[in-house]
């Protein structure tokens, strides 16, 4: 078989079969397909798209190029949890001790964070002495002990993955639905749950800016995770606006505690209530309105909160700063962004909001760049308030002087202010499972 054939064959817009796609996924690999000939492929396959079925025979390869984690050895179902990525999303923190609270186990393997968005396992470390990187019968002993853990990715999980993506990134080929979703879709595949509940994120802060992409991104995800013997259901979310108020790594840890005392965001804490109610739904916990009612209960009462001591506890993490947050470790310049004018915030640039908060520390632009834990963006106003000239709009938080600047700047070019309120957006958007799509109302 000859790469230049499947290359001008995809070029051709032709399907590959599965013997194709084979030699492709693990010639690649096995360093015998060069970079250029796997560049011109996933070009090809940009313009051209791929079918169904070729969609899921990739994410099986590319699930299969690495270690398939068996998590037999844990009893219950277990369900995983998946975002695309947005900005102040730190639902995982909650979502996972909700989920556990009502008797499923989630054991999520969870990345970092890069460019404007953030990361879970990076949100993770900002509590001392956490561990995240753990063997794998500890990683058990630990969901099996409290219900939950989560850590970051094993060193060899989906190798064509890290391989692929790497080479996407350069080669202008990551806004690729298929190619996205096999990424993301081989990793869960890969990391071995019964369900897998996916947060597709919609709006400027999201790598789909439209909910029509969004949409065949939940489509294509669920069609995939149904076809590998998973029930999958994806939950379609604005992030045209920053969830919550707070972003920045330990920031969104206390913001997430506090959402877990049901004194969290309004935005917040629907989502992720809807979030947790859909993980236990697939894991057939019962019909919606019972699944909803258990999460809202797990929050009411504290087992929830309960659930995120007990895993922090078992991760070697000080629980100290989860029973009192005001023990976290606190940024050394603090300053106020102030409303230059009269009107209301008919826009916040989601993404821009995440640059921000990455300039005062908490993100990185190369994988190797340290993160400050307690940088960030406290928001005081969102999309839809009233504004007086003079109000506190956002508190950013730092440890370079420096720094403080060019962050306002940033942050207030990704505000519009006008006369005139805008129409209220939707929080959630749609739920799209095998049967179809059913839009919120
Ligand atoms: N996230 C992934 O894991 N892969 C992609 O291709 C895009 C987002």
């Amino acid at each position: 078989m000859r790469m230049y054939d499947l290359i001008s064959k995809k070029r051709n817009g032709e399907a590959l079969s599965r013997e194709e796609m084979t030699h492709l996924i693990e010639g690649y690999v096995r360093g015998e397909i060069p970079d250029y000939q796997m560049s011109a492929f996933l070009m090809a396959v940009y313009f051209q798209g791929m079918t169904k079925e070729e969609t899921a025979i990739m994410t099986q390869l590319v699930a299969g190029s690495g270690d398939m984690v068996d998590l037999s050895s844990i009893e219950g179902i277990k369900v995983d949890k998946h975002s695309t990525g947005g900005v102040g999303d730190k639902t995982t923190l909650i979502v996972a001790p909700l989920a556990a609270a009502c008797g499923v186990k989630v054991a999520k393997m969870s990345g970092r964070g890069l460019g404007h968005t953030g990361g879970t396992v990076d949100k993770l470390e900002s509590i001392p002495g956490m561990r995240v990187s753990l063997e794998r019968d500890e990683f058990f002993d630990v969901v099996n002990s409290t219900g939950l853990c989560v850590i970051g990715q094993s060193g060899n999980l989906t190798p064509a993955d890290k391989k692929l993506y790497a080479l996407r990134d350069v080669t202008a080929t990551v806004e690729s639905i298929p190619l996205i979703a096999v990424s993301i879709m081989g990793k869960k595949l890969a990391a071995g749950s019964d369900c897998i509940l996916l947060d597709v994120k919609t709006g400027s802060g999201a790598f789909m800016n439209t909910l029509e992409d969004s949409l065949a991104l939940a489509q294509e995800m669920v069609s995939i995770g149904e076809s590998a013997g998973k029930k999958t259901a994806a939950l379609i979310t604005n992030m045209d606006i920053p969830l919550g108020n707070n972003i920045g790594n330990s920031l969104e840890v206390i913001e997430a505690v506090e959402t877990l005392q049901n004194r969290g965001p309004e935005d917040l804490t629907k989502v992720c209530i809807h979030l947790a109610a859909n993980m236990l739904y697939l894991a057939g916990i019962g019909d919606m309105e019972t699944c909803l009612a258990k999460v809202k209960e797990s929050l009411e009462n504290g087992t929830a909160l309960q659930k995120l001591l007990e895993m922090v506890e078992a991760q070697g993490g000080d629980i100290n700063v989860i029973k009192d947050v005001s023990k976290f470790e606190k940024a050394s310049v603090v300053k106020e962004v102030i409303s230059p004018c009269d009107g209301y915030i008919t826009f916040m640039n989601t993404k821009e909001c995440g640059i921000a908060s990455c300039i005062l520390g908490a993100g990185r632009e190369t994988k190797d760049d340290e993160i400050d834990y307690s940088a960030g963006i406290v928001l005081k106003k969102k999309t839809g308030d009233k504004v007086t000239k003079g109000d506190v709009l956002a508190v950013l938080y730092g440890n370079k002087e420096e720094k403080m600047q060019p962050a306002e700047k940033q942050f207030l070019s990704a505000l519009k202010i006008e006369p005139h309120p805008s129409v209220k957006e939707k929080l959630i958007y749609a739920r799209v499972t095998i049967d179809g799509v059913e839009w919120a109302d």
